[in-house]
């Protein structure tokens, strides 16, 4: 038996669990980048640019979306090689199970439960912040205290610290999704394009109608010199612009859920790395225009803070256009949160198919064919999690999670081509040694840049990661049956 923290898992096996899946080939390569597209744009356009530009970058916001998608571009080109390699289900997880061997593959898939778990709770809270808005459009106002967590409610009350508050609206939506996948959704493609084109069609029309109400004087000082409060926090000047990136890094997350669709592709070993590249660079460019509009429109220190987009053009006296923008982002949320609570399902369902989580994680249901108890126990996290905490809180664990993932992967797809350089790879990212070690480099600089309560926080979750592996996974993984 082979006892090693690096054993790998045979090829024979992943053939073996695709064969089984008898999922239907039927994505092609812009099929598939709808698919990231849809998973991409979210929170972090429709709402963290509220606190990045206010609190940290003011109209420099462009510039933070620049900085976190230049370390987006170096991972997702590793990323994309890497899934050209092991075209199967379950992301960066299986990959590495497969190349690098288990204990990596096991701290990564512990670090896409921040991403997945605390990017839907980051979701699930922006959601609450446009339903609010949504409602009010009828005159209905909900009580800050129901439409909060204690911190955010106790800020807004004037309070010092938190009181006693939920955030009910959060909590409902995730129990909405919840219910939806323990039933099942056929993530039917076509559904898919809908909402994309829906939040496409919304993303051009603020960037083109808000072009016609910038003021260029909002974009003075661009870069507004750096200050402290009361509490020493600095904000603004260039340090400031480099935290917004680490808070808008959260807009760019979802471009690897395209590899979780592996087996539908139809060509996945090259359609997965283009549609990967490809959604990247379209929201990109998208997130940069909407960026220059939004704090061309309002006067940074003026934007609101839960649902900022659809405010400037409430601010610029256009009710109609802040109710096509509000019914489009509670739409797109969902859909985020769907495929996030989906993917954090299913990689809980590969680690337990290989044995290294309890069979609980993958009990399926008799009648719904869906993992449901790992779905309710998903759901009850994610809607209590969010109803209590502030989103910049969440959204910050989560990019931590997923900047570790996106270093490790970077780092691995240059160990593979030193280890193993005869491997068939029909995607082969440029410029390799530059591109991954800066790939590792730039992501664990932006880890260096987040606060350091939500640091404590990190290395708490990745010591009890580490701790279950030892005590729990290496002794229970399937690798040690032969
Ligand atoms: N990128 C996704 C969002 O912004 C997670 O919601």
């Amino acid at each position: 038996m082979n006892n090693s923290i690096w054993r790998k898992k045979p090829m024979a096996a992943y053939e073996a669990d695709m064969k089984k899946s008898e999922l239907k080939r039927v994505l092609t390569k812009w099929g598939l980048t709808s698919l990231g597209i849809g998973a991409i744009i979210g929170g972090g356009i429709f709402t963290l640019t509220g606190i990045a530009a206010h609190d940290h970058a003011g109209p420099a916001l462009a510039l933070a979306f620049v900085i976190a998608a230049i370390g987006c571009t170096f991972a997702s080109l590793c990323y994309a090689e890497f899934s050209s390699i092991l075209p199967v289900e379950g992301s960066a997880y299986a990959y590495s199970y497969g190349t690098v061997g288990e204990i990596f593959a096991w701290l990564i898939g512990w670090n896409l439960i921040l991403e997945y778990m605390m990017g839907a709770t980051t979701v699930a809270v922006a959601w609450s912040g446009y339903f609010e808005k949504l409602v009010h459009l009828f005159g209905i106002e909900l009580p800050v205290t129901l439409m909060n967590d204690p911190y955010t409610a106790g800020t807004k009350l004037g309070v010092d610290g938190p009181v006693p508050a939920f955030n009910i609206a959060a909590f409902f939506i995730t129990w909405i999704v919840t219910s939806v996948l323990v039933r099942g959704i056929q993530e039917s493609a076509k559904t898919n394009n809908i909402i994309v084109i829906t939040k496409l069609s919304v993303v051009l029309f603020v960037i083109i109608v808000g072009a016609f109400f910038v003021k260029t004087e909002n974009w003075h000082p661009f870069i507004p010199e750096r200050v402290f409060d009361a509490d020493g926090k600095g904000h603004f000047g260039w340090d400031g612009v480099v935290t917004a990136a680490t808070i808008v890094f959260f807009a760019y997350i979802g471009f690897d859920a395209v590899s979780t669709q592996a087996g539908e592709a139809i060509n996945p070993r090259k359609d997965i790395p283009f549609a990967i590249v490809a959604s990247l660079v379209i929201c990109t460019i998208l997130y940069i225009l909407v960026s220059l509009v939004l704090t061309g429109m309002v006067k940074y220190d003026t934007l609101d803070l839960k649902a900022p987009v659809a405010s400037a053009f409430a601010d610029a006296g256009l009710p109609w256009a802040v109710f096509i923008i509000t019914i489009a982002a509670v739409a797109g949320l969902t859909s985020v949160m769907l495929v996030m609570m989906l993917g954090q399902t299913r990689i809980f369902l590969g680690m337990a198919k290989d044995g290294l989580l309890p069979a609980f994680f993958k009990t399926i249901h008799p009648n719904f064919k869906t993992p449901w108890k790992s779905t309710i126990l998903v759901g009850l996290i994610v809607s209590i999690v969010s109803a209590l905490t502030p989103i910049d809180k969440v959204s910050e664990m989560c990019s931590m999670g997923t900047l570790l993932a996106f270093a490790m992967i970077s780092g691995a797809v240059l160990l593979l081509r030193y280890q193993q350089p005869d491997i068939e790879r029909p995607y082969k990212a440029p410029l390799i040694w530059f591109v991954a070690p800066m790939g590792v480099l730039f992501n664990v600089f932006l880890m260096t840049q987040v606060r350091r309560e939500t640091w404590h926080a990190f290395l708490i979750w990745s010591t009890l990661g580490i701790l279950v592996y030892f005590l729990y996974s290496r002794n229970k993984s399937n690798l040690n049956k032969n």
